[in-house]
């Protein structure tokens, strides 16, 4: 039973009830009946607005006058202005900095090093602004050992130098009632919530986490956080599925949604937007999560590059993240198969691209792959997504189906058709930029991809191709569907 002032609504078709069903009477869904406070109920406590303040909080208009519409030319105008985080691959991610009244959600796995880059961020940032650090998850004492273990050789001392961070202060405190009490009497620029899930509204009966204690406390933070214009930076957890925990709705009340991700055996981490109303998504901040806090990776190329030169079944293309490029070497193992259908594994690339990949090869190239497993990995834990990557692929595969090592210092870019043709890529001309800058001397690319006085001017050979067949003899230096007397380079 719903408690007084609190009903069931289901999260579907919006049905309220004041008995939890695990099925809604309404629209038939399941567990979609979500305890959420009544109209109004929210107000008993919350302490009035001052303004009238609509979304973004700075409309303008007088104090307590009724909102009315006005022409979008009248609506006054304020540059945008944005509160450097202290870290340059952070401030990529966010778009140039922190907004102010902005709300930031920061996901990921546990233990990947979320409070360790907020409270780095909060150290650099503290010289400048005020900060309040809310720890609902750890107490004071292990807030303060992470910072004295950050400050005493960090690269956060370097970045705010020595003791310039008396701006920060810090609260453990799970209650949201005292947390926004804390926000109203200090008014902090930043403010930086770890976490939301460990927040709990003591009006709901739900426990901490749930979806209603979630959406409420984030609501309740965002109002203040628009009111007194402090940037909020929400931590959050996600499930096993990786998705972010909690209500979908969380992701729709924020201004951003960052994911902090990384192989946990590995030592980079990644940061991407996800959603950001202040800048591009798909930006990748690169991090290396070592004893003394995280440091920035601003040559991330020479992190995925596996250094160790050209070996068989290996092929380097150039990703794109944002407007960032990033050289990544793709490995292939090609052998037999002792099953009835044989083994593909990809790790870092959709399953089913490398199957298509596979099948435009057998097709168009008259290789038997069918009869052959397949494993394919991304070296440096990077997930490409992005189709330019396919040739590499090709490439990778066909040099350890017929064990050769492409020629050093070759790059290869191209989306694959189903019927063998090589399609352009975007930011081509980004790519060959990194190339060049890595060293590296001959890319293979589409056709007609009118970049030739560029990579001259870069000192990459350029070579097109129309098909994946001839991108390959390029790449290759060899005919690889050619028996091996027929080799033609
Ligand atoms: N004393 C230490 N020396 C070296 N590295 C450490 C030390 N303490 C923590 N770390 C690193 O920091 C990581 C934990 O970082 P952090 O607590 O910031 O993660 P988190 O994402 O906030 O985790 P959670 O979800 O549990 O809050 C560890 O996985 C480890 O790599
Ligand atoms: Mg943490």
């Amino acid at each position: 039973m719903a408690r007084p002032g609190s009903a069931f609504v289901c999260q579907a078709c919006g049905a309220r009830t004041r008995q939890y069903f695990g099925r809604c009477a309404g629209c038939g869904g399941w567990n979609t009946l979500v305890e959420q406070l009544e109209q109004g109920g929210d107000n008993r406590r919350r302490r009035p607005v001052v303004a009238a303040s609509g979304p973004g909080g700075d409309g303008g208009g007088a104090p307590g006058r009724p909102r009315r519409s006005e022409p979008i030319q009248a609506v006054g105008e304020r540059p945008l202005q944005r509160l450097a985080s202290g870290y340059g691959e952070l401030d990529r991610v966010l778009g140039g900095g922190l907004v102010p009244g902005s709300l930031v959600l920061l996901g990921g796995d546990p233990g990947i090093g979320k409070s360790t880059l907020l409270l780095q961020s909060a150290r650099a940032m503290a010289s400048r602004a005020a900060v309040l650090y809310v720890s609902a998850e750890e107490s004071a004492q292990q807030v303060k050992l992470r910072w004295r273990r950050l400050a005493d050789d960090g690269p956060a001392a370097a970045a705010v130098g020595g003791d310039g961070d008396e701006g920060l202060r810090l609260l453990a405190e799970t209650d949201l009632e005292l947390v926004l009490q804390e926000l109203e009497s200090l008014r902090p620029e930043v403010a930086i919530i770890d976490s939301i899930q460990a927040l709990h509204d003591a009006e709901l009966g739900s426990a901490p986490g749930s979806v209603s204690q979630v959406r409420e406390c984030a609501a309740a933070l965002q109002r203040i956080a628009k009111r007194q214009h402090t940037a909020l930076v929400l931590v959050g957890h996600v499930t096993k599925e990786g998705m972010l925990a909690g209500p979908k709705v969380l992701e729709h009340l924020v201004d951003a949604v960052l994911t902090f991700e990384g192989d946990r055996f590995a030592s980079h981490r990644l940061l991407r937007a996800v959603k950001n109303r202040f800048g591009a998504t798909h930006e990748l901040g690169v991090f290396e999560m070592q004893g003394a806090g995280l440091v920035e990776v601003s040559n991330p190329s020479e992190l995925f590059l596996a250094g160790d030169g050209p070996s068989p079944g290996t092929a380097t293309i150039v990703a794109c993240e944002g407007t960032r490029s990033l050289l990544v070497e793709i490995q292939a193992l090609v052998s037999p198969t002792s099953y009835a259908s044989p083994r593909r594994t990809a790790t870092g690339i959709g399953t089913n691209r490398l199957h298509q990949i596979l099948a435009v090869l057998e097709k168009h190239m008259g290789l038997p792959l069918s009869r052959f497993d397949c494993y394919l990995a991304v070296a440096g834990g990077l997930e490409v997504e992005e189709p330019a990557a396919d040739l590499g692929v090709a490439a990778a595969v066909v040099a350890s189906y017929r064990d050769l090592t492409l020629p050093a210092g070759t790059v290869l870019l191209g989306e694959l058709g189903l019927g063998g043709q090589l399609r352009p890529v975007g930011q081509l001309e980004l790519r060959l930029q990194e190339a060049a800058r890595l060293g590296f001397a001959r890319a293979v690319v589409p056709r007609g991809s009118a970049l030739g006085p560029v990579a001259a001017g870069l000192g990459l050979q350029l070579l097109e191709a129309a098909t994946v067949a001839e991108a390959l003899v390029a790449g290759l230096g060899v005919n690889p569907s050619a028996s091996e007397s027929e080799d033609v380079g």
